[in-house]
């Protein structure tokens, strides 16, 4: 007998048909709604609200639950690199050794952009954030590839522009700290793996026999793995919505780099750290600062603390945290916020606040630490989660125009004025 729910408006009851995910997760499909009763839902920020049914990734915010294509992310991170996982979000499994080394050769032979990207990038000042340029730098592939502005391109065409993504994301990525840092711009280095050739080209100088550190390349390798999808997030939503107006998928993605940099999203790894040197800087009192995260005052938030969906320990925050000690060892870093930053969260884990609140580390919270150890600038730190969540980006947007889902256009309840007459300005 299928499970239903009833819905009674003024006295008139409304049946919906209730449907339950994979793991038992269970939703009230109202798409008639509208037409059946004349009412909508309000839900501000979607917080009880899904967009759709989706087979890429799972989490379970209670019980601190990831997997993408039902692989654990615990496995993923200490077993796959970042173009597999990349491969099994994108087409839901796992590569066999042929199929992956044809999708990283085809990936090789697209990292260069065209020349002419150069005179976009000479028109951003220096003093430009990174964020800014590359999702400029991506959305400016739809001048150069414009036949992926056909919404009905075949197959071998979209495979074409997901390649084409990936491969040029680290060199966009390279270039527009080369930008920030007024250097001459490194052109990619094929001989080398996705992450090695990205770090070639943002530290090599120029004529520099640049070599890269292997233990570097692979904390980098990891830290994209961590960040590749996280189902329904604000800049995957973002890019599902743009996409569903069947705009291209580079349009769609510059639209999910733009709202990953906010402080509140993608952004908040970079706000993690300046959070954790004002701290340092203030003497490391973090009973000061925990106590101004709770006073609503303050306008002070713990970044890198709560999320939409944990209410337990993020898992990926358990697993960079423990890279972030195994990294700072190997490469023989001792960074003084690294210890503010897990006396916060000892101090935070055990206050009521926090606990009533079921805030605890996100993602953002460790990650700025490996990247800074790994050498990368502050500025830098969002455009590597974008980095990292290109191949989730990628898959949301191709199950969603796979699956012919509709234009999204939510609706509103509207509070402003009722119907009144123009009045001339000289009555006003
Ligand atoms: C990411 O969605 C995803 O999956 C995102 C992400 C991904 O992989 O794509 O996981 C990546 O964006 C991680 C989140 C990074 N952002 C931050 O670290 C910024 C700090 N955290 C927050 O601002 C906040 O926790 C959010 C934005 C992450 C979640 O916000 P919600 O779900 O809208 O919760 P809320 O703002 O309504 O907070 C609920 C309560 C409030 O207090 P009350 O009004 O109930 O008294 O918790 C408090 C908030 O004031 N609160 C915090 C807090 N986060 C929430 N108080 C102090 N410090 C914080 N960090």
């Amino acid at each position: 007998m299928a499970k239903t729910a009833q819905l009674i408006i003024d006295g008139k009851t409304y049946e919906f048909p209730v449907i339950v995910g994979t793991e038992n997760e269970t939703a009230v499909d109202i798409s008639d709604l509208l037409e059946k009763s004349g009412a909508i839902t309000l839900d501000f920020g979607y917080k009880n609200t899904g967009a759709t049914k989706s087979a890429i990734t799972f989490l379970d915010g209670d019980k601190g639950i990831l997997r993408y294509r039902g692989y654990s992310i615990e496995d993923l991170a200490e077993k796959s690199t970042f173009l597999e996982v990349a491969y099994l979000l994108i087409f839901g499994e796992l590569p066999t050794t042929d199929q992956l080394n044809k999708f990283s050769g085809d990936i090789k032979n697209h990292t260069m952009v065209h020349e002419d990207i150069k005179k976009i990038l000479d028109g951003f000042p220096s003093s430009s954030h990174p964020m800014g340029v590359l999702a400029s730098l991506f959305c400016a592939q739809t001048a150069f590839y414009p036949e992926a502005l056909d919404p009905n391109r075949a197959a071998e065409g979209v495979y074409l522009s997901i390649v084409r993504s990936l491969a040029k994301m680290p060199t966009f990525a390279a270039w527009a700290f080369k930008n920030a840092v007024g250097h001459p711009v490194n052109y990619p280095d094929n001989r080398l793996d996705y992450c090695s050739r990205f770090l070639k080209m943002l530290y090599a100088l120029p004529a520099e026999d640049y070599h890269v550190d292997p233990v570097v390349a692979d904390a980098l390798d990891k830290l994209l793995i961590l960040h590749a999808d996280h189902e329904q997030n604000c800049s995957t939503s973002t890019v599902r919505i743009v996409g569903s107006s069947k705009a291209s998928i580079y349009s769609s993605i510059s639209a999910g780099i733009n709202a990953l940099w906010g402080p509140l999203h993608g952004g908040a790894n970079q706000e993690v750290i300046l959070m954790l040197e004002a701290i340092r800087k203030d003497g490391g009192d973090t009973e000061k600062w925990i106590n101004k995260a709770k006073d609503k005052n303050s306008g002070f938030r713990l970044m890198g603390f709560g999320h939409r969906v944990y209410k337990n320990f993020d898992p990926r925050a358990k697993i960079i945290k423990k890279a972030a000690d195994d990294v700072l060892k190997k490469l023989g870093v001792n960074d003084p916020v690294l210890e503010i930053a897990m006396k916060l969260e000892e101090v935070a884990l055990r206050d009521p606040y926090f606990i009533e609140r079921k805030l605890y580390p996100n993602v953002d919270f460790y990650s700025g630490i490996i990247y800074r150890a790994l050498g990368i600038p502050v500025d830098m730190f969002t455009v590597m989660f974008a980095m990292g969540r290109l191949p989730g980006w990628i898959a949301q947007w191709k199950e969603m125009r796979e699956n012919k889902e509709p234009i999204g256009r939510p609706r509103q309840v509207y509070v402003g004025q009722k119907l009144r007459p123009y009045v001339p300005i000289a009555k006003r």
